[in-house]
């Protein structure tokens, strides 16, 4: 009989006041304003550090939640995933405080550059000493494309095409562009780099044309430990063909269980290895030494959450305007490009704004765990060994107060069940998670790019 798996976990947050809980900025004991000072992350750092976390995953989104109401109003009140800052700039400063969490950023292939993005995600691989993950997202609000210029939303399935060609650009620049030992630093023969062991990646592509050399030298991982959160059909496709770690939500066990078991079959497929990627499934926790004192402080969390701004987030997500719904009018989907899974999920019937409100309140789609901490590391047991995930990204209710809580009664509770690290494994953020080294293996078509000793392509 194999050993339990052991539960994975991230802290998972976005650089603005509300993620994914909207009103509980207005809890007494919230940090949420202080999203914009260093202090909020380096102490949420040192925290995870201290839980023996995976890491901490920061969302991102290139635009605003204006189809609530057709307009941004509601987010604006609500602080609804807006004002928002850039992901990346914060994870230098909890890398130096810290020496063994990873950092997990969100950016999109639908904005930036792959020739400027590879430099930035090797500084970061470099800085972090190869703790540094990438969500890669192709970003669901249409408001980000207008505001790049475009008429409106790339075509879903479009927006994965560009993003396989985007991924290419960067294996290439990551993976084939610097031989490992271009750098020489020969003080003698006045020679930092040698020229002959730094290639152009010549590539010429239908939406991308990068001639030259990257401008990183080698990073510990070089292709930081990549990221996915899509559950289409097509995002599942793009996953198994990228992916290494996959965000999942699914409001119920089975529909998580369908996911991921399709997935692990397309790793497959795609000439992988069905273990060849971690998935975490959203999740949110409420839990206090006593049943009693955790349905407490449920119920007035309960109080705090704003309806308007949930359902500015979720006609986001959706791409189509719950404003006009009445509470228990179950919804019809309006199809449109934004998250095809979650408008499927969604959008059959089953589920109305007051599910989105109540039911689903305290984390986008995923499921709450509410008890003392033998209740609740029942339910993350549960739900670990009915899905098939491997771990959970714990959002935060009330932040930091959610993963404090988390570190302080979970994490003990689920280490005496064999079920948590005790310390951590050395090594980079991919070493970590897969136990085989810092480099892509060479079943991923990352390896394509590689060259030889001799330096010739692989
Ligand atoms: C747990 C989780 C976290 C996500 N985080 C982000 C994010 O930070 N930024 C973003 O643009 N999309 C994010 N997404 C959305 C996905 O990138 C994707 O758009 C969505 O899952 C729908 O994919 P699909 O259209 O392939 O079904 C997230 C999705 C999930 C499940």
């Amino acid at each position: 009989m194999s050993a339990p798996r052991q539960i994975r976990v991230n802290a998972f947050d976005m650089n603005c006041p509300t993620h994914l809980v909207a009103g509980t900025w207005r809890h007494p004991d919230s940090q949420a304003s202080r999203y914009k000072d260093l202090g909020y992350w380096t102490d949420l750092a040192r925290l995870c550090e201290r839980g023996l976390l995976d890491g901490i995953f920061i969302a991102d989104v290139l635009g605003v939640y204006d189809v609530y109401a057709g307009s941004n109003a509601g987010a604006l009140r609500g602080g609804a995933q807006v004002p928002v800052n850039d992901p990346a700039l914060v994870v230098p400063a909890m890398a130096a405080v810290t020496e063994h969490l990873g950092f997990g950023i969100t950016a999109s292939t639908s904005f930036e550059h792959p020739y400027t993005f590879a430099r930035r995600m090797s500084t970061l691989d470099h800085l972090t000493k190869g703790r540094v993950g990438w969500n890669i997202v192709t970003s669901y609000l249409e408001s980000g494309a207008r505001n790049i210029g475009l008429d409106g939303q790339v075509r879903h399935d479009n927006r994965y095409d560009i993003a396989d060609e985007y991924m290419e650009v960067l294996y290439k620049l990551w993976e084939g562009s610097w031989e490992d030992d271009a750098v020489v630093a020969d003080v003698a023969r006045n020679v930092y780099t040698d020229p002959d062991k730094v290639h152009p990646i010549e590539h010429d592509g239908e939406y991308f044309k990068v001639p030259g050399i990257h401008l990183s030298e080698p990073s510990p991982q070089r292709t930081p430990l990549l990221y996915q959160a899509g559950q289409s059909s097509r995002g599942k496709t793009f996953a198994a063909e990228h992916a290494e770690a996959v965000f999942m939500g699914a409001p119920r066990a089975e529909i998580l269980r369908g996911n991921v078991d399709d997935l692990r079959g397309r790793l497959v497929d795609a000439g992988r290895a069905a273990e060849d990627i971690r998935v975490f499934s959203s999740f949110s926790v409420i839990v206090a030494p006593t049943a009693s004192e955790a349905e407490e402080k449920r119920d007035y969390y309960r109080g705090l959450i704003d309806p308007e701004g949930t359902l500015v987030l979720w006609s986001g997500w959706l791409g189509y305007d719950l404003a006009p719904y009445a509470l228990d009018e179950p919804l019809r989907h309006v199809p449109n490009e934004a998250m095809q899974s979650t408008a499927e999920t969604f959008g059959g019937g089953r589920w109305t704004v007051r599910d989105f409100v109540e039911e689903l309140g305290f984390g986008a789609d995923g499921p709450n765990a509410t008890g003392d901490p033998a209740a609740v590391a029942d339910q993350i047991e549960d739900w670990i060994d009915s899905t098939g995930a491997d771990g959970i990204n714990l959002n935060h209710v009330v932040t930091q107060e959610s993963y404090v809580d988390f570190v302080e009664l979970v994490v003990p509770e689920l280490q005496r069940r064999g079920r948590y690290r005790t310390a951590y494994e050395e090594g980079t953020l991919r070493d970590k998670f897969f136990g085989r080294g810092s480099r892509l293996p060479d079943t991923h078509q990352a390896a394509r790019h590689r060259r030889d000793p001799a330096g010739a392509l692989a």
